[in-house]
């Protein structure tokens, strides 16, 4: 077999099955056996990789924890994240043991509706008027490809057009995606009603495809906690009113300034996109969405808000999320269904609020420490915990050794390294 002018592989990698291309790309590239286990997975699983993407060669085992103790519209949960960073699901579990006491998480959600855009040039002012009278025909050309979104209580529901600064007209067909993300579906349609559109507005289509702003499916969520709920592990001398005036004041420096909007807002993704990993949702698609929304006034923003009359802090949070509970890779792949499963398999709307408590959680959390004690605390544990194993130590030898890092102060893996070789030389004395 030649070797492939793209990289060290063979020509026709893709074409070769799931086994062959693991051991052409484990003897190209000198994987060493821990670099292979981390890419490995169950065989079993192999045939399904192989139909998600093409050229698989094995998975990410991203950790997948579950952030217990929410109460969401009061029912009790327990929600699957999937993410590589540390303290997020402490986080999250954090939040939801403060908001508990009080309710929990109140949310609610939109219709699931998105939009497909067909994108058409050349369209004159009077083919313009023609397409804004195609309504009729619009929703009869689209019966079919929808036709199974209608049998389960979605479909078609409107039309809109737009014109362009470029000149070029959009047509807007708005359509209620029920359980699923839409992507397919959505795609299919709008491809479908192309010969149509051109027909009636004399122009040529350019392209179609859905948009991800999922702007008119948005999901929001609220809590409210007691000021003194928050005193607990203060820094001395500050109360929980304080606390409550600082996540407030925080919030309103996220609306104001888009550069710490972001990292606020990259708190709140922290929870949804560990949610959508974890249901193997497509989460790009909903931190564009997300970002986008936040940026809807023409102006970079923090997507929740907070408030104290000094009693109690109130959080508030809403935002397009477009997550499915059946369709794409979401109940292809068990992981996704085992995440459903855990969570009480809601539907996409259900999902979708869940999503909404635990994004606001999340932010809840990083707000409540980077105003009070600073996020490094809470995140030197993690950090020793990771330096020890990377230094070599496991079990209750790696336990002890982060212990002795956390308090030693020096976070670095040459300490680290240093700190285990005394402790093993103080083992053999
Ligand atoms: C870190 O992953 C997330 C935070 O930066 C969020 C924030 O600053 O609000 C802590």
């Amino acid at each position: 077999m030649g070797e492939s002018r793209m990289g060290r592989l063979p020509a026709g990698f893709r074409r070769l099955d799931m086994g062959a291309r693991r051991e052409a790309l484990r003897s190209a590239f000198v994987l060493s056996d821990d670099e292979w286990t981390g890419i490995s997975c169950a065989p079993e699983l192999h045939e399904l990789l192989d139909v998600m993407v093409e050229s698989a060669v094995g998975c990410i085992p991203l950790p997948l924890g579950i952030a217990n103790g929410f109460l969401i519209d009061g029912e009790q949960l327990a929600i699957p994240m999937a993410v590589e960073e540390p303290s997020v699901i402490t986080a999250a579990s954090f939040a939801a043991m403060l908001a508990r006491e009080d309710g929990g998480f109140q949310t609610w959600a939109s219709e699931p509706l998105m939009t497909a855009q067909v994108f058409l040039e050349g369209v004159t002012a009077q083919g313009e008027k023609a397409l804004s009278e195609c309504g009729g025909e619009l929703r009869q050309a689209l019966a079919a490809p929808l036709a199974s979104l209608s049998q389960r209580g979605g479909g078609y529901k409107e039309f809109r057009t737009a014109r362009l600064p470029s000149g070029v007209v959009r047509v807007d067909l708005v359509i209620d995606a029920r359980d699923a993300m839409g992507a397919n579906r959505l795609n299919t349609a709008a491809e479908s009603v192309r010969p149509l559109l051109e027909r009636v507005s004399g122009g040529r289509s350019l392209m179609a495809i859905l948009t991800n702003a999922a702007s008119q499916r948005l999901a929001g969520a609220r809590f409210s906690v007691p000021v003194d709920r928050l005193a607990y592990g203060l820094p001395a001398g500050m109360t929980g009113q304080e606390a409550a005036r600082r996540i407030a004041a925080a919030s309103v420096v996220a609306q104001e300034d888009p550069e710490r909007a972001v990292t606020h807002n990259k708190g709140i993704m922290n929870g949804i996109a560990s949610l959508a990993q974890a249901t193997m949702n497509d989460t790009r698609a909903v931190e564009a969405a997300a970002h986008l929304w936040a940026a809807r006034d023409g102006r970079y923003k923090g997507l929740s808000r907070y408030s104290t009359d000094g009693l109690a802090l109130s959080g508030e949070i809403e935002l397009p999320i477009a997550l499915a509970c059946v369709g794409g890779s979401v109940d292809l792949h068990p992981a996704g269904r085992a995440s459903l499963r855990i969570l009480g398999n809601p539907d996409a709307r259900r999902l979708s609020r869940i999503a909404a408590a635990l994004g606001l959680a999340q932010n809840f959390a990083a707000v409540l420490a980077l105003v009070t004690h600073g996020i490094q605390k809470g995140h030197m544990k993690y950090h020793a915990a990771r330096l020890a194993y990377l230094a070599g130590a496991r079990g209750p030898e790696a336990r002890l050794l982060a212990k002795e890092l956390a308090s030693a102060g020096t976070l670095d893996l040459a300490s680290a390294q240093a700190l285990l070789e005394g402790l093993r030389d103080r083992r053999r004395e």
